[in-house]
């Protein structure tokens, strides 16, 4: 019944027009399909991308002939080939993007031959806590030319709304930023993850999202918090935090971030700092891990022993969950089970380039991350709310 019997692989466009990798796995019973997403300011230790074309014809001969007779349903067994196949430690030989679309794809065949959706096959009978989605609502950084110098300027509802009500929430944010930024005559553009990318400085980002926010505070009657992805590695020059007109040192971009932690009241801060400094992050979570989530991405990369250094030197409270920064599912799962193990939270999230793909809603309500990262428009991000939406009504 879960015995893989075809897998197909081709090419498709993504969210920026750019080529990747999808995979279908067909068993005697059940189908799955996944799409590899792909990051624009990755860190530099995640799994390694190849060509998709390449990729594709690469795996066609050389790995998907070992996968066609597998059991489905043994995702271990099934992720341990992939990584046998490949022989290097980052997906190197087969590229991490053909790694987790088969990967993903596998999981989806499995459930769906059992007639199970996603999240209740991976997560059990006791995945019934549904994530928040995390909005991102203004961005700059590597995601937009002259935009914010703070990567994401990001939304969440607070937690006594469900997740329908939080991701209505979050679009009606997004409209009334849009509102703000006419009426102050600035241009309103969109980043590569559907957030509004104005020529403004972070701190009216910080005031437009504060405004909008309260707008429909009152209106729908619930709380929303903010929060931010600095995405730090990209403004880090080897000796400070490269500002437009200011370059911060280590101990200034802590202080910094601590501040606008206390001036916003932000629940959740990413990346405050670059990838390899877990000192730093460990002093910014003294400072403010009592009131905020500090979430590492770039730093962690979804990777045990990368979390596991940060657990030990207590560099985050939070861990950013990113499938394709590590090539399998099973990978990923052992990234969440370490952090909950050791009390640290984790949230599910998109790239910046994207498919139609839903599976990160599933796999956020199955690991029960307390957020799911997505953008708040555009048909590849809405695809994940709006099965998020479906999720929670079959709960
Ligand atoms: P990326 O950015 O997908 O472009 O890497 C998202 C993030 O930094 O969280
Ligand atoms: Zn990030």
């Amino acid at each position: 019944m879960t015995a893989i019997e075809v897998i197909e692989l081709r090419t498709i466009q993504d969210s920026r027009g750019n080529p990747t990798v999808e995979a279908d796995i067909y068993t005697q019973s059940g189908y799955g399909r996944s799409a590899a997403p792909s990051g624009a300011s990755t860190g530099t230790l995640e799994a390694q991308v190849k060509a998709p074309k390449e990729a594709v014809e690469n795996a066609l001969q050389n790995v998907i002939p070992a996968l066609i007779g597998m059991d489905s349903a043994d995702q271990e067994s099934f992720d341990d080939q992939l990584r046998d196949l490949d022989g290097t430690v980052n997906f190197s030989e087969i590229g991490a993007n053909i790694a987790v679309a088969l990967s993903l794809a596998n999981a989806k065949a499995a459930a769906s031959s059992m007639g199970m959706p996603l999240f209740r096959y991976l997560g059990g009978a006791f995945a019934n806590e549904m994530p928040l989605p995390l909005g991102n609502i203004i961005g700059g950084g590597a995601h937009a030319e002259n935009a914010t110098e703070i990567q994401e300027f990001l939304v969440v509802p607070g937690d006594t709304v469900d997740a329908e009500e939080a991701v209505f929430a979050n679009a009606a944010i997004h409209r009334n930023v849009k509102q703000l930024l006419a009426k102050r005559g600035k241009s309103c553009g969109k980043g590569d993850e559907g957030a509004w990318a104005p020529q403004i400085d972070d701190a009216l980002a910080f005031e437009l999202i504060a405004e909008a926010t309260g707008l429909v505070k009152d209106e729908m009657n619930i709380t929303v918090d903010m929060g931010i992805d600095v995405a730090a590695s990209q403004m880090w020059d080897g000796e400070g935090y490269r500002y437009r007109g200011q370059v911060r040192s280590t101990e200034e971009q802590v202080a910094y971030i601590a501040e606008l932690v206390d001036k916003y009241n932000l629940v959740y801060v990413e990346d405050p700092l670059h990838e390899n400094d877990y000192d730093a992050f460990s002093d910014l979570n003294n400072l403010v891990g009592d009131r905020c989530l500090v979430c590492g991405d770039d730093i962690f990369v979804t990777q045990v022993d990368r979390i596991q250094q940060g657990i030990d030197t207590d560099a985050a409270n939070c861990v950013l969950i990113k499938p394709n920064q590590v090539g399998t599912l099973t990978d990923t799962y052992e990234a969440v089970r370490l952090a909950h193990t050791h009390g640290l939270d984790t949230v599910m999230s998109h790239r910046s380039g994207e498919t139609t793909d839903t599976t990160i809603a599933h796999l956020a309500t199955a690991f029960s991350c307390v957020f799911l990262k997505c953008g708040v428009v555009g048909g590849e991000r809405i695809a994940k709310l709006n099965e998020l939406i479906r999720i929670e009504e079959q709960l």
